[in-house]
């Protein structure tokens, strides 16, 4: 794969930078970084802080799969950055859909858009926002947590982008050809299966235990003994 990184100061989201240069017709392997960010955009609605000292890109790809495998870039872009954070030997663990967790404080966040035409996909933005080297908000402690706050040290932000791409693009290409594999990925650096889990959505709020995941979502084993596919939501852990 071809990068090719654009890197500005600050942005009021790197999502807008990066929908602006795909739909010019910018190629897949465009990447738009940020220093910080003053609307960070996080998933359900939410803002994602965007201090500096953290890591924050958005980057387009033009698979050529079904929309209906949409999640499976999901999945792969939480499996690249476990990966790449592992490769710090941080214990970095996925809740579903795509939070990565250190000791079930979540490091980083990944936000996907996907803009369709009739019926393929015409690009994908992967938003990637990660804690490195700043503290977590006072108001996240607990929740969230920094690479800096794991390793006791700063790290150097270039090589976890490095470390990061790569990670991306092998992921990338075991998607475009062993689609499954990426799945088998996904469930091993699982925290959330096997877990008692509550999932709030829209209009209903389901808790269950997280038994597999699918290209069509979470499955969970209800109390009453039934299945239920869940196909987006917030995940809370129970136990
Ligand atoms: C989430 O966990 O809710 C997803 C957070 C995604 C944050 C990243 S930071 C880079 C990119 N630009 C944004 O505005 N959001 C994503």
């Amino acid at each position: 794969m071809k990068w090719k990184l654009h890197r500005f100061g600050g942005v009021s989201s790197t999502m807008e930078a990066a929908g602006k240069f795909a739909e010019e017709g910018a190629e897949e392997g465009t990447i738009v970084l940020a220093e910080t960010q003053t609307s960070g955009k996080g998933r359900l609605g939410r803002k994602w802080y965007s201090p500096p000292d953290g890591l924050y890109l958005s980057l387009i790809l033009r698979p050529k799969i079904a929309p209906a495998s949409a999640q499976m870039i999901t999945f792969m872009s939480a499996v690249a950055a476990a990966k790449a954070l592992r490769r710090y030997g941080l214990d970095a663990m996925i809740k579903w859909p795509n939070d990565v967790l250190i000791d079930e404080r979540k490091v980083c966040g990944i936000l996907t858009e996907i803009s369709l035409s009739l019926n393929s996909i015409n690009y994908v933005i992967i938003g990637i926002g990660m804690n490195v080297n700043s503290e977590p908000s006072k108001d996240l402690k607990g929740t969230a947590t920094s690479i800096k706050e794991e390793l006791k040290k700063e790290v150097d932000r270039e090589e976890l982008l490095k470390r990061l791409l790569e990670e991306l693009e092998a992921q990338y290409t075991l998607l475009l050809g062993e689609f499954h594999s990426i799945l088998g990925e996904w469930k091993r650096l699982s925290a959330t299966l096997r877990k008692n889990v509550r999932v709030e959505m829209q209009r209903e709020v389901i808790e269950g235990e997280a038994v597999d995941v699918n290209e069509n979502g979470l499955i969970l084993k209800l109390q009453d003994g039934s299945f239920r596919t869940i196909i987006a939501g917030d995940c809370i852990h129970i136990r």
